[in-house]
């Protein structure tokens, strides 16, 4: 209940916000529209004048002077659509610079709660669709539509009779309108759903090329993609029937009507109760008051599409509420407090984690190990915030860290996580962590503390040297320690690393533990996961999480010894993996 009224206040908010950003543009849109239809009047009259003055009078001068005013007023009104047409772009342009960087911002955060890349990059194709359709012919439609009864009006005073034709006209054609909209709506919905599914199998294939090609599954792969492209294409084959049926019967319809109303003035004329000229006149209105319809219909498709688009962007602005940027805090120098949290999965809510409680000190380094999918990594999401905890708190320096804004906490952690994971950039930019002025000192600094530098400036391009997705260009071994640089570049106050020696020679360990001493001698803590004992010689605690618990916390010999009970689990372990150094 009090969660639908949060909701709705946020909602009202973000509706609140739009309409005072847009309402201006949105009120002028509308004065052109007017101007410009008024103008679109000109051909009715100049009909008007031909045949009941011009023609009548037989005068060559009068028809020259209401040709050059009708000339006249055509350029005007081709001027007016020109500028409205210009403004309508630029809305869309200022639309997507407004949404472009949230719905990227939500884009990269939803895959932490387990939604798949296509769905995630799909809020950045909507601002695409909205900006799109606002540039196109559909929003021309519903800006003209409100004018329709200036035509009908026109019409009207021409003969009572052919004014209700044209207006019966409207209601069968709205009718047709509301007809598209009802048949549309559920498809254009499952054929955006069939979109991303079929997205997502796209880029899971070519994620996964290498085990593709090696064990001769493409073939397979392909099939899978197809078999979900022809359930888009099929959907998207009914949206098009829907909408070119429809789009068919109303030009007919129009057409139809265009002649009836030709047919009637012609009987009106015959009976003396309407001039020629005005025949001819009340056709060219009526076809233009009824052409936003005709458009609206032709368009119905794209209207939907951004529509729905539109609704998403404005649900993904609401889901963001009011974060407001935290008062920024002094840099934490002093512990961190793991104060008895339960950790569930986001993306279906299973407890993986429950009443893990500890706290280290500045200088300290904890050391965790246990068997997989003890819960061991989901800790070190939930020690760097990646997932909020369900209970409890991870306190830093005594202040949850809710308290700091996302930059703020950044600068203080430092993660390597145990798919290392980097950016398409170089080396620099991946280290300093998309630096724009990094400091060069820091960056090397960072990659001699992760013992990486001597490796980095042999490479061709030294720090310059671009990584390509997923950092393919190095090694295993090579992208964990640039991994381990990006984490201790700045002298982060915690370090989190996970497995971060899976990947690593012995060179490569003894780096790693010169990394750990240097955090605790400059008065950091350092989290090392490991299935390898060699990873925790410069640890002095050590803890062990199996079965989403922990079940042993204290100063490393203590818990790593044969005789004490409480670390069996963990020695039996460690046994496999060799003596601790
Ligand atoms: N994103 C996720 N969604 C749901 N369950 C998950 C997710 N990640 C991990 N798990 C589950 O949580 C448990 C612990 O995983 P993890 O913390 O990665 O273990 P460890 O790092 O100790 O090997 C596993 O049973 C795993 O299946
Ligand atoms: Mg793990």
């Amino acid at each position: 209940m009090r969660i639908n009224n949060t909701k709705a206040l946020a909602e009202e908010r973000v509706n609140d916000a739009l309409k005072r950003e847009f309402r201006g543009i949105g009120l002028y849109l509308f004065s052109v529209s007017g101007i410009i239809n008024i103008l679109a009047l000109t051909g009715a009259f100049y009909m008007l004048q031909i045949y009941d003055r011009a023609l009548a009078s037989g005068s060559i001068p009068t028809l020259v002077a209401i040709s050059a005013l009708a000339i006249g007023l055509y350029l005007f009104q081709g001027l007016f659509d020109i500028v409205r047409s210009q403004i309508l772009v630029r809305v869309g342009a200022r639309l997507d610079r407004k949404f472009a960087p949230i719905a990227h911002k939500v884009a990269i955060d939803m895959p932490r709660f387990g939604f798949s890349t296509a769905e995630s990059l799909e809020r950045g194709r909507d601002v695409d669709t909205v900006r799109g359709f606002l540039g196109s012919q559909g929003p021309m439609a519903i800006f003209d539509m409100p004018w329709m009864p200036v035509y009908m009006i026109f019409v009207y005073l021409l003969h009572p009779l052919l004014g209700a034709m044209t207006l019966g006209g409207a209601v069968i054609l709205t009718l047709l309108t509301i007809i598209n909209e009802l048949l549309s709506r559920r498809l254009a919905n499952a054929t955006q759903q069939a979109v991303v599914s079929r997205n997502a199998v796209a880029d899971s294939n070519a994620r996964n090329a290498d085990i593709l090609k090696a064990m001769g599954f493409a073939g397979r792969a392909v099939a899978r993609y197809d078999k979900a492209n022809r359930e888009h294409l099929t959907l998207q084959t009914r949206g098009n029937d829907i909408s070119g049926t429809l789009g068919a019967m109303s030009r007919v319809l129009r057409m139809l009507l265009q002649s009836a109303l030709l047919g009637l003035g012609a009987y009106l004329t015959i009976i003396g109760d309407l001039s020629a000229g005005a025949i001819i006149a009340s056709s060219v209105a009526a076809t233009r008051a009824l052409a936003p319809i005709d458009l609206a219909i032709g368009n119905w498709k794209n209207v939907v599409g951004a529509r729905n688009s539109m609704r998403r962007l404005r649900d993904t602005l609401v889901s963001l509420g009011d974060a407001k940027e935290p008062m920024p805090l002094p840099a934490p120098a002093k512990s961190l407090k793991v104060d008895k949290i339960t950790v569930s999965a986001p993306a279906n809510g299973r407890v993986l984690l429950s009443e893990v409680n500890f706290e280290l000190q500045a200088g300290q380094a904890l050391g965790i190990i246990g068997p997989s999918a003890g819960g061991k990594t989901t800790l070190a999401k939930a020690l760097t915030g990646i997932w909020p905890t369900l209970r409890g708190s991870v306190r830093l320096d005594d202040a949850d860290l809710g308290q700091w804004s996302d930059e703020a906490l950044g600068s203080h952690v430092g993660y390597l996580p145990q798919d290392v994971g980097l950016l398409d950039a170089t080396i620099a930019e991946n280290i300093s962590r998309l630096g724009v002025t990094p400091d060069p000192a820091r960056i090397v600094a960072a990659a001699k503390a992760a013992g990486v530098h001597d490796m980095i400036v042999r490479l061709d391009g030294g720090y310059d040297t671009p990584l390509g997705p997923q950092g393919n260009v190095l090694s295993a071994g090579e992208r964990q320690r640039i991994g381990l640089a990006r984490a201790l570049y700045g002298d982060p106050f915690l370090v989190v690393m996970d497995e971060p020696n899976s990947n690593l020679d012995g060179e490569g360990e003894q780096a790693l533990t010169r990394a750990i001493e240097g955090i605790r001698e400059r008065g950091g803590i350092a989290v090392i996961i490991a299935h390898r004992p060699s990873a925790l010689v410069a640890v002095n605690l050590v803890a062990v999480i199996q079965n989403g618990r922990m079940t042993a916390f204290g100063p490393k010999d203590e818990v790593l010894q044969p005789q004490r009970t409480t670390s069996n689990v963990a020695r039996a372990d460690f046994s496999k993996g060799g003596a601790v150094a």
